[in-house]
């Protein structure tokens, strides 16, 4: 008997793109903090460095082709301030111009820019003298940094992050202990650094739209799902609540209501007044469900993660996280509420072989195609990445990309999911065929 057939389409002028970030795929970006960082190699497994990266920064336009080939109608990218703005005060014309090139060969591609300004990287100028610790250092200096960067290169971009996850980026770097410089570990330096972060994207607003009247300005939000470890037990399931108001929560209460969570509030030196209203859309960076247990042997935060998860979790590459498609669509749900245009800005899993990749693609478009039949307005996704890039601490083991690259030849090669990507978006939506042809063991659940 025939399987019967089915199309999930999506609307005809959703985005559907990849995402990349300017340190992870340029190549020698040697002004910053992470290169300084990288040299000393037991930071970064396997002693691995940025180096060359993919070398966008001489050639992206070869990639842009490849995305071409596979039918993407959007990208994220990123610029780097410590190119454009290597000395303080002193911006580089050159390096606005590389940038401008660039976003020209997008647009002729017909791939509609969406530009980062900040995502973990800073210029060293800054850095050495605090980095994001001190608002009155940071906040000033990254709207000039950002005024620059409109004028520049405004009439060929109109959709702008200001900064990629200050939740990551304030935990990682100042209470993880070493994932991220600058290796810190102190809960207050880190409320405040997330703090910072959150004030200098509401002044970018104000300076995007002041300007560029259509400005379209966002930012991307990490979000984890937090689950107890231990289902109905009652600390587990405070800690996981903290950490979803904390980490997922806290970002969103700033930057619509103008209020400060309780951990942001500490220390506060002004209201949380300003920053009320300061998006016009809602990125969500979506990546794993996490499980986690209070845990009184960890005294700066008081929980931990599950280390071996049971056996029927789905798990990507080297445990960087659990498969939970159905994040999305929670995570949508309850962004909605706010009212504002979502993008999916991130979504991806580290995955060598490809293994997993085909089906955790088709899921998380499921889930996302599942939220905008509910109405929600969802309108794009950006998966990360396109191409094997510079994965941080984690050095080139993690593998993110639907293009598979070494970084040692520079030699590219499409993997299966890419494929599946295109055949996607020229379908407009998943259809049976690619489901049969790409992950037919989902084909039970998503006929239904
Ligand atoms: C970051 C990316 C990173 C990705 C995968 C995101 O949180 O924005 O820079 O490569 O996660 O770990």
């Amino acid at each position: 008997m025939s399987r019967p057939t089915f199309a999930l389409y999506f609307p005809r002028d959703f985005k559907w793109g990849t995402a990349t970030a300017a340190h992870q795929v340029e190549g020698n970006n040697t002004n910053n903090q992470w290169w300084r960082w990288e040299q000393s190699h037991a930071r970064i497994m396997n002693g691995d460095s940025s180096g060359l990266a993919c070398n966008w920064w001489n050639d992206a336009e070869a990639d842009f082709d490849r995305m071409v080939t596979l039918g993407l109608n959007a990208h994220r990218l990123s610029v780097e301030w410590s190119r454009i703005e290597p000395r303080e005060g002193r911006f580089d014309s050159a390096a606005l111009d590389r940038y401008r090139a660039m976003l020209l060969a997008l647009r002729q591609r017909g791939i509609e820019p969406m530009v980062t300004l900040h995502h973990f990287t800073n210029p060293w100028w800054l850095e050495e003298r605090g980095g994001w610790e001190d608002a009155d250092l940071v906040v000033p200096r990254f709207c000039r940094f950002v005024e620059t960067v409109v004028r520049a290169l405004g009439d060929l971009c109109d959709l702008w992050c200001t900064i990629n996850e200050p939740n990551v980026y304030a935990v990682m770097g100042y209470l993880s202990g070493g994932r991220m410089p600058p290796g810190v570990q102190d809960v207050s330096r880190t409320a405040n650094v997330m703090r910072n972060m959150l004030i200098a994207h509401a002044a970018a607003y104000q300076v995007l739209h002041q300007n560029q009247r259509l400005a379209r300005v966002g930012i991307a939000h990490h979000m984890r799902y937090f689950e107890p470890m231990r289902p109905g037990h009652p600390l587990d399931a405070l800690v996981a609540r903290a950490l979803n108001s904390m980490f997922n929560q806290s970002v969103l209460d700033a930057l619509i209501h103008g209020k400060w969570h309780l951990v942001l509030r500490r220390g506060a030196p002004a209201s949380a007044r300003k920053l009320r209203g300061t998006l016009d859309w809602i990125g969500l960076n979506y990546y794993t469900r996490h499980r986690v247990a209070f845990d009184h042997t960890k005294r700066e935060t008081f929980f931990s993660e599950l280390l071996i998860y049971p056996q029927d979790v789905m798990m990507t590459d080297f445990n960087f996280g659990e498969i939970y498609p159905q994040g999305i669509l929670r995570f949508v749900r309850h962004l909605a509420r706010y009212r504002l245009p979502i993008y999916i800005t991130e979504n991806g899993l580290p995955d060598h072989d490809d293994d997993l990749r085909p089906a955790f693609l088709i899921q998380h478009l499921h889930a996302t195609w599942q939220a905008i039949q509910s109405c929600y307005d969802v309108r794009g996704y950006y998966h990360w990445s396109f191409v094997d890039n510079f994965e941080w601490g984690e050095g080139w083991r993690m593998k993110f990309g639907l293009v598979a690259m070494d970084p040692k030849t520079q030699a590219r090669e499409f993997r299966r999911s890419a494929w599946l990507y295109r055949d996607i978006i020229r379908s407009g939506g998943i259809t049976s065929e690619i489901v049969e042809a790409y992950a037919p063991a989902l084909f039970q659940t998503l006929y239904q």
